[in-house]
Protein backbone atom coordinates (compact mmCIF):
# COMPACT_ATOMS: atom_id res chain seq x y z
CA UNK A 1 0.00 0.00 0.00
CA UNK A 2 0.92 3.36 -0.95
CA UNK A 3 -0.14 6.72 0.88
CA UNK A 4 -0.63 9.76 -1.34
CA UNK A 5 -0.41 12.53 0.93
CA UNK A 6 0.22 16.43 0.26
CA UNK A 7 1.63 19.42 1.90
CA UNK A 8 -0.63 20.90 4.40
CA UNK A 9 0.10 24.27 2.26
CA UNK A 10 -1.04 23.00 -0.58
CA UNK A 11 -3.94 24.46 -2.20
CA UNK A 12 -7.45 22.69 -2.66
CA UNK A 13 -9.60 24.25 -5.14
CA UNK A 14 -12.72 24.03 -7.34
CA UNK A 15 -13.31 26.03 -10.61
CA UNK A 16 -16.36 27.54 -12.58
CA UNK A 17 -16.50 31.01 -14.54
CA UNK A 18 -19.08 33.14 -14.93
CA UNK A 19 -20.97 32.00 -18.37
CA UNK A 20 -21.18 28.89 -17.46
CA UNK A 21 -22.31 29.18 -13.83
CA UNK A 22 -24.00 32.80 -13.29
CA UNK A 23 -27.22 32.65 -15.84
CA UNK A 24 -29.09 36.47 -15.00
CA UNK A 25 -27.99 37.31 -18.41
CA UNK A 26 -29.91 40.79 -18.48
CA UNK A 27 -30.01 41.67 -15.12
CA UNK A 28 -28.46 44.55 -12.92
CA UNK A 29 -27.31 45.77 -16.09
CA UNK A 30 -25.03 43.68 -17.32
CA UNK A 31 -24.45 44.46 -21.53
CA UNK A 32 -23.80 41.20 -23.65
CA UNK A 33 -20.88 39.09 -24.58
CA UNK A 34 -20.05 37.48 -27.48
CA UNK A 35 -21.35 33.86 -25.76
CA UNK A 36 -24.71 35.36 -25.83
CA UNK A 37 -24.83 35.98 -29.19
CA UNK A 38 -22.94 33.04 -30.57
CA UNK A 39 -24.96 30.63 -28.20
CA UNK A 40 -28.37 32.30 -29.95
CA UNK A 41 -27.14 31.75 -33.49
CA UNK A 42 -28.12 28.30 -34.69
CA UNK A 43 -26.80 25.42 -34.95
CA UNK A 44 -23.73 26.82 -32.92
CA UNK A 45 -24.29 25.05 -29.60
CA UNK A 46 -25.76 21.78 -28.88
CA UNK A 47 -29.53 21.97 -28.15
CA UNK A 48 -29.40 25.53 -28.65
CA UNK A 49 -28.75 25.67 -25.35
CA UNK A 50 -27.78 29.36 -23.95
CA UNK A 51 -25.93 30.71 -20.06
CA UNK A 52 -28.97 32.46 -19.96
CA UNK A 53 -29.85 30.84 -16.32
CA UNK A 54 -27.41 28.21 -16.31
CA UNK A 55 -26.50 27.44 -12.73
CA UNK A 56 -28.38 30.99 -11.71
CA UNK A 57 -25.40 31.49 -9.47
CA UNK A 58 -25.71 34.96 -9.69
CA UNK A 59 -28.39 34.15 -7.49
CA UNK A 60 -27.67 31.20 -5.46
CA UNK A 61 -24.26 31.94 -4.68
CA UNK A 62 -24.93 31.73 -1.05
CA UNK A 63 -25.72 28.02 -2.07
CA UNK A 64 -22.29 27.63 -3.74
CA UNK A 65 -20.75 29.27 -0.93
CA UNK A 66 -21.98 26.75 1.56
CA UNK A 67 -20.92 23.56 -0.95
CA UNK A 68 -17.55 25.32 -1.12
CA UNK A 69 -17.17 24.96 2.77
CA UNK A 70 -18.57 21.84 2.79
CA UNK A 71 -15.92 20.93 1.06
CA UNK A 72 -13.31 21.98 2.72
CA UNK A 73 -11.71 23.99 -0.04
CA UNK A 74 -9.24 26.50 1.16
CA UNK A 75 -9.68 28.25 -2.48
CA UNK A 76 -12.70 29.32 -4.98
CA UNK A 77 -11.29 29.88 -8.61
CA UNK A 78 -14.01 31.93 -10.65
CA UNK A 79 -14.44 34.90 -13.42
CA UNK A 80 -15.45 38.20 -13.68
CA UNK A 81 -18.14 38.66 -16.23
CA UNK A 82 -16.43 41.91 -18.26
CA UNK A 83 -19.96 42.57 -19.40
CA UNK A 84 -21.36 43.36 -15.95
CA UNK A 85 -18.57 45.72 -15.29
CA UNK A 86 -18.14 47.66 -18.58
CA UNK A 87 -21.31 46.73 -20.22
CA UNK A 88 -20.35 48.33 -23.80
CA UNK A 89 -16.31 47.19 -23.13
CA UNK A 90 -15.58 50.47 -22.47
CA UNK A 91 -17.39 53.93 -20.90
CA UNK A 92 -19.04 53.55 -17.85
CA UNK A 93 -18.67 51.42 -15.15
CA UNK A 94 -21.68 49.45 -14.03
CA UNK A 95 -22.03 49.35 -9.68
CA UNK A 96 -24.59 46.73 -9.60
CA UNK A 97 -21.62 44.33 -11.34
CA UNK A 98 -19.68 45.29 -8.66
CA UNK A 99 -21.33 44.50 -6.33
CA UNK A 100 -22.36 41.34 -7.09
CA UNK A 101 -18.53 40.18 -7.13
CA UNK A 102 -18.10 42.04 -3.86
CA UNK A 103 -21.16 39.99 -2.29
CA UNK A 104 -19.11 36.97 -3.54
CA UNK A 105 -15.94 37.65 -2.50
CA UNK A 106 -16.91 38.87 0.90
CA UNK A 107 -19.12 35.56 1.09
CA UNK A 108 -16.15 33.05 0.42
CA UNK A 109 -13.88 35.09 3.13
CA UNK A 110 -16.11 35.33 5.33
CA UNK A 111 -16.43 31.23 4.91
CA UNK A 112 -12.98 31.12 4.92
CA UNK A 113 -11.98 30.50 1.51
CA UNK A 114 -9.66 32.64 -0.62
CA UNK A 115 -11.10 34.34 -3.87
CA UNK A 116 -8.77 33.22 -7.02
CA UNK A 117 -9.61 35.71 -9.42
CA UNK A 118 -9.74 35.09 -13.39
CA UNK A 119 -10.43 38.42 -15.38
CA UNK A 120 -11.12 37.25 -18.81
CA UNK A 121 -13.07 33.24 -18.93
CA UNK A 122 -13.95 34.56 -22.90
CA UNK A 123 -17.16 36.55 -21.99
CA UNK A 124 -16.08 39.80 -24.59
CA UNK A 125 -18.43 42.70 -24.44
CA UNK A 126 -19.95 41.98 -27.89
CA UNK A 127 -19.24 46.11 -28.03
CA UNK A 128 -15.67 45.34 -28.54
CA UNK A 129 -16.40 42.37 -31.12
CA UNK A 130 -18.55 44.49 -33.30
CA UNK A 131 -15.31 46.63 -33.33
CA UNK A 132 -13.04 43.47 -34.47
CA UNK A 133 -13.05 41.85 -30.75
CA UNK A 134 -9.03 40.23 -29.94
CA UNK A 135 -7.86 41.23 -33.45
CA UNK A 136 -8.02 44.96 -32.72
CA UNK A 137 -5.25 45.92 -30.75
CA UNK A 138 -7.94 48.63 -29.16
CA UNK A 139 -9.15 45.79 -27.44
CA UNK A 140 -5.99 45.52 -25.30
CA UNK A 141 -6.54 49.50 -24.01
CA UNK A 142 -9.84 48.43 -23.18
CA UNK A 143 -9.05 45.42 -21.44
CA UNK A 144 -6.51 46.99 -19.15
CA UNK A 145 -9.59 49.91 -18.22
CA UNK A 146 -11.44 47.09 -17.07
CA UNK A 147 -8.81 44.98 -15.16
CA UNK A 148 -7.68 48.37 -13.50
CA UNK A 149 -11.72 48.74 -11.87
CA UNK A 150 -11.49 45.68 -11.19
CA UNK A 151 -8.09 45.56 -9.21
CA UNK A 152 -9.47 49.00 -7.21
CA UNK A 153 -12.12 47.46 -6.05
CA UNK A 154 -10.89 44.00 -4.95
CA UNK A 155 -7.03 44.06 -5.26
CA UNK A 156 -7.02 44.23 -1.24
CA UNK A 157 -9.12 41.37 -1.29
CA UNK A 158 -8.12 39.09 -3.76
CA UNK A 159 -4.66 37.55 -3.15
CA UNK A 160 -4.44 35.65 -6.37
CA UNK A 161 -5.52 36.95 -9.82
CA UNK A 162 -5.55 35.40 -13.50
CA UNK A 163 -5.13 37.17 -16.38
CA UNK A 164 -6.53 34.86 -19.24
CA UNK A 165 -8.17 31.36 -18.97
CA UNK A 166 -7.02 29.62 -21.89
CA UNK A 167 -5.14 31.72 -24.47
CA UNK A 168 -5.20 28.73 -27.23
CA UNK A 169 -9.18 28.60 -26.89
CA UNK A 170 -9.65 32.25 -26.86
CA UNK A 171 -7.51 32.18 -29.91
CA UNK A 172 -7.31 29.20 -32.53
CA UNK A 173 -10.02 27.28 -30.92
CA UNK A 174 -12.74 30.17 -31.71
CA UNK A 175 -10.97 32.07 -34.73
CA UNK A 176 -9.61 29.31 -36.47
CA UNK A 177 -11.48 25.88 -35.07
CA UNK A 178 -14.46 28.02 -35.11
CA UNK A 179 -16.48 25.95 -32.59
CA UNK A 180 -16.43 29.08 -30.04
CA UNK A 181 -17.49 32.57 -30.04
CA UNK A 182 -17.19 34.37 -32.41
CA UNK A 183 -16.82 31.14 -34.46
CA UNK A 184 -14.13 32.48 -37.54
CA UNK A 185 -12.19 30.04 -39.38
CA UNK A 186 -9.09 32.09 -40.29
CA UNK A 187 -5.79 30.94 -39.02
CA UNK A 188 -4.18 34.58 -39.52
CA UNK A 189 -7.00 36.42 -37.26
CA UNK A 190 -6.77 33.28 -34.78
CA UNK A 191 -2.80 34.22 -34.84
CA UNK A 192 -3.26 37.99 -34.48
CA UNK A 193 -5.99 37.51 -31.28
CA UNK A 194 -3.50 34.78 -29.17
CA UNK A 195 -0.73 37.38 -29.84
CA UNK A 196 -2.85 40.27 -28.63
CA UNK A 197 -4.41 38.62 -25.77
CA UNK A 198 -0.80 37.50 -24.57
CA UNK A 199 0.30 41.36 -24.86
CA UNK A 200 -3.31 42.08 -23.06
CA UNK A 201 -1.99 39.76 -20.32
CA UNK A 202 1.95 41.08 -19.90
CA UNK A 203 0.27 44.79 -19.52
CA UNK A 204 -2.08 43.48 -17.23
CA UNK A 205 0.71 42.38 -15.20
CA UNK A 206 2.51 45.76 -15.21
CA UNK A 207 -0.70 47.27 -14.36
CA UNK A 208 -1.07 45.51 -11.36
CA UNK A 209 2.64 45.44 -10.17
CA UNK A 210 1.96 49.50 -10.33
CA UNK A 211 -0.87 49.23 -7.68
CA UNK A 212 1.46 47.75 -5.11
CA UNK A 213 -1.26 45.27 -4.06
CA UNK A 214 -0.58 42.34 -1.98
CA UNK A 215 -1.12 39.24 -3.91
CA UNK A 216 0.36 36.88 -6.58
CA UNK A 217 -0.83 37.40 -10.56
CA UNK A 218 -0.44 34.83 -12.86
CA UNK A 219 -1.77 33.10 -16.09
CA UNK A 220 -3.84 30.34 -17.66
CA UNK A 221 -2.49 28.32 -20.40
CA UNK A 222 -4.34 24.50 -21.90
CA UNK A 223 -1.94 22.17 -21.86
CA UNK A 224 -2.00 18.54 -23.26
CA UNK A 225 0.83 15.94 -24.16
CA UNK A 226 0.85 14.41 -27.46
CA UNK A 227 3.24 10.95 -27.44
CA UNK A 228 4.72 9.88 -30.85
CA UNK A 229 3.33 7.39 -31.62
CA UNK A 230 6.41 5.39 -32.90
CA UNK A 231 10.24 6.14 -32.44
CA UNK A 232 10.32 7.19 -35.95
CA UNK A 233 11.73 10.83 -36.60
CA UNK A 234 8.42 11.88 -38.67
CA UNK A 235 6.39 10.67 -35.67
CA UNK A 236 8.28 12.50 -32.89
CA UNK A 237 8.44 15.75 -35.21
CA UNK A 238 4.76 15.82 -35.95
CA UNK A 239 4.14 14.83 -32.04
CA UNK A 240 6.14 17.92 -31.08
CA UNK A 241 4.85 20.10 -33.46
CA UNK A 242 1.00 19.16 -32.26
CA UNK A 243 2.06 19.90 -28.63
CA UNK A 244 3.81 23.09 -29.32
CA UNK A 245 0.96 24.49 -30.68
CA UNK A 246 -0.73 24.47 -27.54
CA UNK A 247 1.90 24.53 -25.13
CA UNK A 248 5.01 26.48 -25.98
CA UNK A 249 3.33 28.88 -28.40
CA UNK A 250 1.96 30.25 -25.05
CA UNK A 251 4.34 29.24 -22.40
CA UNK A 252 7.31 30.17 -24.09
CA UNK A 253 6.27 33.74 -24.67
CA UNK A 254 4.64 34.19 -21.50
CA UNK A 255 7.58 32.70 -19.10
CA UNK A 256 10.63 33.46 -22.07
CA UNK A 257 9.24 36.48 -23.94
CA UNK A 258 9.99 34.47 -27.25
CA UNK A 259 8.02 32.08 -29.56
CA UNK A 260 9.10 28.95 -30.42
CA UNK A 261 11.22 29.71 -33.89
CA UNK A 262 10.37 26.13 -35.27
CA UNK A 263 6.87 26.98 -34.86
CA UNK A 264 6.76 30.48 -36.44
CA UNK A 265 9.10 28.93 -39.33
CA UNK A 266 6.47 26.21 -39.46
CA UNK A 267 3.40 28.98 -39.63
CA UNK A 268 5.49 31.55 -42.04
CA UNK A 269 5.63 28.05 -44.25
CA UNK A 270 1.87 28.82 -44.11
CA UNK A 271 1.89 32.63 -44.64
CA UNK A 272 1.31 33.31 -41.64
CA UNK A 273 2.85 36.09 -39.49
CA UNK A 274 2.68 36.79 -36.11
CA UNK A 275 1.70 40.67 -35.58
CA UNK A 276 4.83 41.60 -32.95
CA UNK A 277 4.97 45.27 -32.45
CA UNK A 278 8.31 46.69 -30.98
CA UNK A 279 8.53 46.04 -27.35
CA UNK A 280 5.46 43.48 -27.24
CA UNK A 281 7.73 40.05 -26.68
CA UNK A 282 9.13 42.12 -23.60
CA UNK A 283 5.66 43.21 -22.40
CA UNK A 284 4.67 39.27 -22.61
CA UNK A 285 7.04 38.07 -20.96
CA UNK A 286 7.26 40.11 -17.59
CA UNK A 287 7.73 38.21 -14.65
CA UNK A 288 4.94 36.33 -13.08
CA UNK A 289 3.92 34.94 -9.66
CA UNK A 290 2.63 31.61 -11.29
CA UNK A 291 1.71 29.33 -14.56
CA UNK A 292 -2.38 28.46 -14.31
CA UNK A 293 -2.59 24.30 -15.94
CA UNK A 294 -5.45 23.21 -17.41
CA UNK A 295 -5.09 19.66 -18.00
CA UNK A 296 -7.57 16.93 -19.38
CA UNK A 297 -6.50 14.82 -22.00
CA UNK A 298 -3.54 13.65 -23.76
CA UNK A 299 -2.84 10.74 -26.57
CA UNK A 300 -0.52 9.77 -29.13
CA UNK A 301 0.22 11.02 -32.54
CA UNK A 302 1.38 10.44 -35.48
CA UNK A 303 2.87 12.15 -38.92
CA UNK A 304 0.68 12.14 -41.94
CA UNK A 305 1.46 14.21 -44.79
CA UNK A 306 -0.95 17.36 -45.90
CA UNK A 307 -3.16 16.19 -42.69
CA UNK A 308 -4.45 19.09 -40.53
CA UNK A 309 -2.07 22.32 -39.55
CA UNK A 310 0.88 19.84 -38.69
CA UNK A 311 1.44 16.81 -41.25
CA UNK A 312 -0.33 14.66 -38.42
CA UNK A 313 -3.12 12.92 -37.24
CA UNK A 314 -4.23 11.46 -33.57
CA UNK A 315 -4.17 7.77 -33.20
CA UNK A 316 -6.12 5.49 -30.40
CA UNK A 317 -4.24 3.55 -29.42
CA UNK A 318 -7.01 1.94 -26.41
CA UNK A 319 -6.99 5.09 -23.55
CA UNK A 320 -10.52 4.69 -22.18
CA UNK A 321 -12.46 7.94 -22.77
CA UNK A 322 -15.04 10.25 -20.95
CA UNK A 323 -18.30 11.13 -22.33
CA UNK A 324 -16.92 14.07 -23.79
CA UNK A 325 -14.68 11.50 -25.59
CA UNK A 326 -11.32 12.78 -24.56
CA UNK A 327 -8.55 10.04 -23.30
CA UNK A 328 -7.68 9.30 -19.85
CA UNK A 329 -4.06 10.03 -19.97
CA UNK A 330 -2.92 10.57 -16.18
CA UNK A 331 0.89 10.02 -16.80
CA UNK A 332 0.43 12.94 -19.11
CA UNK A 333 -0.07 15.28 -16.34
CA UNK A 334 3.43 14.29 -14.82
CA UNK A 335 5.13 13.99 -18.59
CA UNK A 336 3.59 17.83 -19.19
CA UNK A 337 4.33 19.27 -15.98
CA UNK A 338 7.83 17.39 -15.44
CA UNK A 339 8.82 19.19 -19.06
CA UNK A 340 7.18 22.63 -18.06
CA UNK A 341 9.64 22.12 -14.91
CA UNK A 342 12.33 21.52 -16.94
CA UNK A 343 11.89 24.09 -19.47
CA UNK A 344 10.96 26.64 -17.70
CA UNK A 345 12.23 26.42 -14.09
CA UNK A 346 11.21 26.87 -10.67
CA UNK A 347 8.21 28.93 -11.43
CA UNK A 348 5.17 27.83 -9.18
CA UNK A 349 2.53 25.96 -10.65
CA UNK A 350 -1.54 25.56 -10.18
CA UNK A 351 -3.70 23.12 -11.50
CA UNK A 352 -5.74 25.62 -12.66
CA UNK A 353 -8.56 23.19 -13.70
CA UNK A 354 -8.49 19.63 -13.95
CA UNK A 355 -11.86 16.73 -13.65
CA UNK A 356 -13.69 14.77 -16.47
CA UNK A 357 -17.39 14.50 -17.96
CA UNK A 358 -19.55 11.84 -17.38
CA UNK A 359 -22.92 10.93 -18.13
CA UNK A 360 -24.50 11.46 -14.86
CA UNK A 361 -28.02 10.80 -13.32
CA UNK A 362 -29.33 11.50 -9.61
CA UNK A 363 -29.79 7.72 -8.39
CA UNK A 364 -32.69 6.20 -6.70
CA UNK A 365 -31.27 6.74 -3.59
CA UNK A 366 -30.89 10.15 -4.26
CA UNK A 367 -26.89 10.53 -4.81
CA UNK A 368 -25.02 10.74 -7.92
CA UNK A 369 -22.76 7.77 -8.66
CA UNK A 370 -20.07 8.96 -10.76
CA UNK A 371 -17.20 6.57 -10.40
CA UNK A 372 -15.62 7.36 -13.72
CA UNK A 373 -15.06 10.63 -12.08
CA UNK A 374 -13.78 9.55 -8.82
CA UNK A 375 -11.56 7.55 -10.78
CA UNK A 376 -10.62 10.10 -13.04
CA UNK A 377 -9.22 12.34 -9.48
CA UNK A 378 -7.61 9.46 -8.13
CA UNK A 379 -5.37 8.98 -10.84
CA UNK A 380 -4.97 12.31 -11.40
CA UNK A 381 -3.69 13.28 -7.44
CA UNK A 382 -1.68 10.35 -7.80
CA UNK A 383 0.35 11.58 -10.95
CA UNK A 384 0.16 15.37 -8.30
CA UNK A 385 2.07 13.00 -5.83
CA UNK A 386 4.85 12.04 -8.52
CA UNK A 387 5.28 15.61 -9.54
CA UNK A 388 5.51 16.80 -5.92
CA UNK A 389 8.09 13.94 -4.96
CA UNK A 390 9.93 15.09 -7.80
CA UNK A 391 10.96 18.45 -6.88
CA UNK A 392 8.26 20.51 -8.89
CA UNK A 393 7.13 23.59 -7.29
CA UNK A 394 3.02 22.33 -8.08
CA UNK A 395 1.31 24.69 -5.66
CA UNK A 396 -2.57 23.64 -5.73
CA UNK A 397 -5.26 22.10 -7.17
CA UNK A 398 -8.68 22.81 -8.72
CA UNK A 399 -11.07 20.41 -9.50
CA UNK A 400 -13.16 21.49 -12.61
CA UNK A 401 -15.90 21.72 -11.71
CA UNK A 402 -18.00 22.92 -8.45
CA UNK A 403 -21.00 22.29 -10.70
CA UNK A 404 -22.43 20.73 -13.72
CA UNK A 405 -22.35 23.83 -15.98
CA UNK A 406 -22.74 25.38 -19.19
CA UNK A 407 -20.08 23.32 -21.16
CA UNK A 408 -19.49 25.93 -24.04
CA UNK A 409 -20.58 24.90 -27.60
CA UNK A 410 -21.65 21.49 -25.93
CA UNK A 411 -24.32 23.42 -23.59
CA UNK A 412 -25.78 21.48 -20.53
CA UNK A 413 -25.32 18.11 -22.35
CA UNK A 414 -21.67 17.23 -20.57
CA UNK A 415 -21.42 17.55 -16.81
CA UNK A 416 -18.15 18.27 -15.47
CA UNK A 417 -19.20 19.02 -11.88
CA UNK A 418 -18.59 17.66 -8.44
CA UNK A 419 -21.94 18.19 -8.02
CA UNK A 420 -25.01 17.68 -10.01
CA UNK A 421 -27.58 20.77 -11.04
CA UNK A 422 -30.64 19.90 -11.92
CA UNK A 423 -31.51 22.36 -14.76
CA UNK A 424 -35.02 22.54 -14.16
CA UNK A 425 -35.18 23.11 -9.87
CA UNK A 426 -31.65 24.06 -10.20
CA UNK A 427 -31.16 21.75 -6.89
CA UNK A 428 -27.83 20.99 -6.65
CA UNK A 429 -27.06 17.54 -5.87
CA UNK A 430 -23.07 16.79 -4.39
CA UNK A 431 -22.19 13.19 -6.30
CA UNK A 432 -19.33 10.79 -4.83
CA UNK A 433 -16.50 12.84 -6.53
CA UNK A 434 -17.38 15.45 -4.38
CA UNK A 435 -17.31 13.03 -0.93
CA UNK A 436 -14.06 11.43 -2.49
CA UNK A 437 -12.62 15.17 -2.59
CA UNK A 438 -13.54 16.24 0.23
CA UNK A 439 -12.24 13.06 2.06
CA UNK A 440 -9.03 13.50 0.05
CA UNK A 441 -8.86 16.90 1.46
CA UNK A 442 -9.76 16.43 5.43
CA UNK A 443 -7.37 13.37 5.44
CA UNK A 444 -4.66 15.11 3.62
CA UNK A 445 -4.43 11.93 1.19
CA UNK A 446 -5.84 8.68 0.57
CA UNK A 447 -4.27 5.05 0.01
CA UNK A 448 -3.74 3.02 -3.10
C1 LIG B 1 -11.62 24.43 -19.91
C2 LIG B 1 -12.39 25.69 -19.74
O1 LIG B 1 -11.64 26.64 -19.06
C3 LIG B 1 -13.73 25.48 -19.05
O2 LIG B 1 -14.47 26.63 -19.23
C4 LIG B 1 -14.40 24.24 -19.62
O3 LIG B 1 -15.69 24.08 -19.15
C5 LIG B 1 -13.56 23.05 -19.28
N1 LIG B 1 -12.27 23.19 -19.91
C6 LIG B 1 -14.13 21.71 -19.74
O4 LIG B 1 -14.18 21.68 -21.12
Amino acid sequence: MTRISFPKDFVWGTATASYQIEGAYDEDGRGLSIWDTFARTPGKVVNGDTGDVACDSYHRYEEDIALLKQLGVSSYRFSIAWPRIIPQGTGEVNEKGLDYYRRVIDGLIAAGIEPAVTLYHWDLPQALQDKGGWDNRETIDAFLAYAEVVFKAFGDKVKSWITFNETWCVSFLSNFIGVHAPGHTDLQLATNVAHHCLVAHGRTVQLYRSLNLPGQIGTTHNLSWSEPYTTRPEDVEAARRSRAWGNEWFLEPTLKGSYPSFMVDWFRGKGIEVPILEGDMETIGQPIDFIGVNFYTGGCTRYKKDSGLFDSEDVQVGFDQTFIGWNVYPEALYKVLSWLHEEYGDIPIYITENGACTDDHVAEDGGVHDAQRVDYYRKHFIQCQRLIDSGVPLKGYYAWSLLDNFEWAEGYAKRFGIVHTDYETLERTPKDSYYFIQKVISEGGFDV
